[in-house]
Order: C-alpha cells, then structure tokens, then sequence
C-alpha cells in the first residue's frame, strides 16, 4: 500500500512554548497515523521540538541551511548544527526562500548537496508563479528548478530526496491547484527525473503537492497517481486541522 509523506512547514510562527505545545498535542494525536511525518518548526524552537518527538513517528525537519558547514556567515544556520539538534529533513528552494529571498537555483543546488553529504533528507521545493503558468512556461520553469536543483546528485543520494511541488500562486491564497492540474504538473515532474535519472528512480521519488492543503481537499490531492504526500503550510499549525490532513484516509 502506497505510504504518504505529509509534513508540516511552520514557517515563522511560533514561541518555544507554542511550539512545544503544538508538537505534543501531535505526538499524542498522530501516534497511530501510519504515513510518513515531519513537522519543520522555526530555528529557534528546533531543541525543544526536538525533545518532544524523540523516539515518535514524527521527524524533525529544518526550514532552511546556509550553503556551508561553518564560518563567516552571519545569520545562517549550518547544517552541523540541524544534525547537532536531531533534525533528519531539510526544506530547501522553498518558493518563499526564491522569490522573497532571492534564492538562486545554484545556492539552493550547492544547499542540497551539503545536505545530502550528511545524510539529511531533502525536501526540494518548485513549482511556478501565475505570471509564469499564464506565459505558458510552467515546464520550463520546473524542469530548470529541478535539472539545476539536483545538479552533482548522485543518483544512489536520490532515495533521500523529496519533490514538492508548490504552486507559487496557491501558497497562503486559500487557491489549490485542481487534483487533475497537480497530478499532471507532477507526473511532469517524474517525466524530467526519469530523464535525469532513469525510469525506476522516478518511478521511487515521493512528489508532495503544497499550496493551500487543507482537511476537506487532502483526500482527493492523495488520491492523484502521481501525488504521494503534502507539504503543508497555515493548516499545519493547529493540531485540529494538520491531524485530519496527516489522517486522511
Ligand atoms: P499553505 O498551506 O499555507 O498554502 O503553504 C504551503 C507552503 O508553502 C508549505 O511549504
């Protein structure tokens, strides 16, 4: 049976306390959810998220990396430091980390081979703004994030990365894509992996969909081919609305 991989992206959102409250209301209410889990809080509530979820079914993910394993970079958080922490999962290219950040294809690629290299899982953010799907260049967009996301990725590295597709113009807008539009944006998707990395590894590649995922339209997003978990924003910050989203079926 097919496993799903459904987290939580945190954001800037919550004080140590709320966090610590939140991820122990999940720890007890998702403890008999059989999918794949991960709740990615702010830096600054990682530790003590942290002790919440040791040893549970829920990971610990980061919502970001500096480019390099320490030095002179004032502000960023490295990658030694997440491993120091527990944190198993980092998001990366997220389309808030490109468009308000300035995030460029070569940063986010140099982010996730470091990653990669200490073994934390990615989870590699695309997806278009509505200005690029009107142009009619939605395909070339995610085929440039991803052929430049992955550049160097060993194909053996690939088993630890996470595709999630994020349409740009659904994120926070209350907009979904429709299940059919994502499941076909994401069958692209496996169609640019296979020519990068043959057909079994993309036939093996987790494809979230995020973007305004919420309990009345997690089901039919998961039930799409092609859609094998959620990367999911506001909803993931109350316990009532991320449990039924992580227990869907
Ligand atoms: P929303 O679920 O708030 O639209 O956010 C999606 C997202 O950006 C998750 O990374």
């Amino acid at each position: 049976m097919k496993r799903y991989f459904i987290a939580g992206n945190w954001k800037m959102y919550k004080t140590v306390p709320e966090a610590v409250s939140l991820a122990s209301e999940l720890k007890a209410r998702l403890s008999d959810c059989g999918e794949k889990l991960m709740i990615a809080p702010p830096f600054t509530a990682l530790q003590a998220v942290a002790g919440v979820i040791k040893g549970t079914n829920i990971l610990l993910g980061a919502q970001n990396m500096g480019p390099e394993e320490s030095g002179a970079h004032t502000g960023e958080v490295s990658v030694l430091m997440l491993k120091d922490l527990g944190v198993s999962v980092v998001i990366l290219g997220h389309s808030e980390r490109r468009h308000t950040y300035g995030e460029s294809d070569a940063l986010i690629n140099i982010k996730v081979r470091l990653a990669l290299k200490h073994k934390l899982e990615v989870i590699l953010c695309v997806g278009e703004t509505l200005e690029e799907r009107e142009q009619g260049v939605l395909e070339k967009v995610i085929r440039r994030q991803l052929s430049e996301g992955l550049k160097g990725v060993e194909p053996s590295a690939l088993t630890d990365v996470t595709v999630a597709y994020e349409p740009v113009w659904a994120i926070g807008t209350g907009k979904t894509a429709t299940p059919e539009d994502a499941d076909a944006v994401h069958e692209f998707c496996r169609k640019v992996i296979a020519e990068l990395y043959g057909q079994n590894a993309a036939k093996q590649l987790l494809i979230q969909y995020g973007g305004s995922v919420k309990p009345d339209n997690v089901a039919a997003l998961m039930a799409k081919q092609n859609i094998d978990g959620a990367l999911v924003g506001g909803a993931s910050l109350k316990a009532d609305t991320f449990v039924p989203i992580a227990k869907f079926r």
